[in-house]
């Protein structure tokens, strides 16, 4: 698949097969994420990449209802981000920084025929503490965003234009607003 089909078609998938995704294809997703910019290359993420189910329910638990796609997730990603290795004159960007990580590798899944559905933590106080429980993260570790992965158990979206392209309020000005 090429890159401007896999954004296009890039949907939020919260039902999962529970066919296995190799190992080789979450590196691959993993790989995505470590290519993206990050503001002043200061690269602050860290991503946790959890298969057991016991640890995915406990992210399911920690996130809330919004997330219970984790019960069928083949796989998540918890994208962390390090308070000591943000830039120092503006550490917000970590959050763009994080969601630019996320993102590429929800690209990257879809260009491997992989479900993907993002669960907004930050800037959820409660979620991210939760999710920072979990893992006994240390305190200069900012949980930042959780991605599910996995095959869809609904394969008709597919390939599907991305719903948001066909949305008829303008969002493109040209010149001048
Ligand atoms: C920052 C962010 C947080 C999100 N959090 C959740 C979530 O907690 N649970 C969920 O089911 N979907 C979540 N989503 C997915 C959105 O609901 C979804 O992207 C949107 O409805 C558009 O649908 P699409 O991804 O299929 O285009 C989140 C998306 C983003 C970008």
């Amino acid at each position: 698949m090429d890159t401007l089909e896999a954004l296009y078609t890039r949907y939020s998938c919260r039902e999962f097969t529970d066919e296995v995704v190799s190992d080789e294809d979450i590196e691959k997703i993993l790989k995505a994420a470590l290519a993206a910019p990050s503001a002043c290359n200061t690269r602050n993420w860290s991503f946790i990449v959890v298969r057991d189910r016991e640890t995915l329910l406990k992210m399911n638990e920690a996130n809330g209802p919004a997330a219970n796609a984790l019960q069928t997730a083949n796989f998540a990603v918890l994208i962390v981000c390090d308070k000591n290795i943000m830039w120092p004159k503006f550490p917000e960007y970590y959050v763009i920084d994080g969601a630019i990580a996320g993102e590429n590798m929800c690209i990257a899944a879809t260009s491997l025929g992989i479900g993907s559905l993002w669960l907004g933590t930050w800037p959820q106080p409660n979620k991210m503490d939760a999710e920072r429980a979990v893992f006994n993260l240390p305190e200069n570790l900012i949980p930042h965003s959780v991605i599910a992965f996995g095959y869809a158990k609904d394969k008709s979206r597919i390939g599907e234009l991305n719903k948001g392209l066909k949305d008829p309020t303008p969002k493109i000005h040209w010149e001048k607003w």
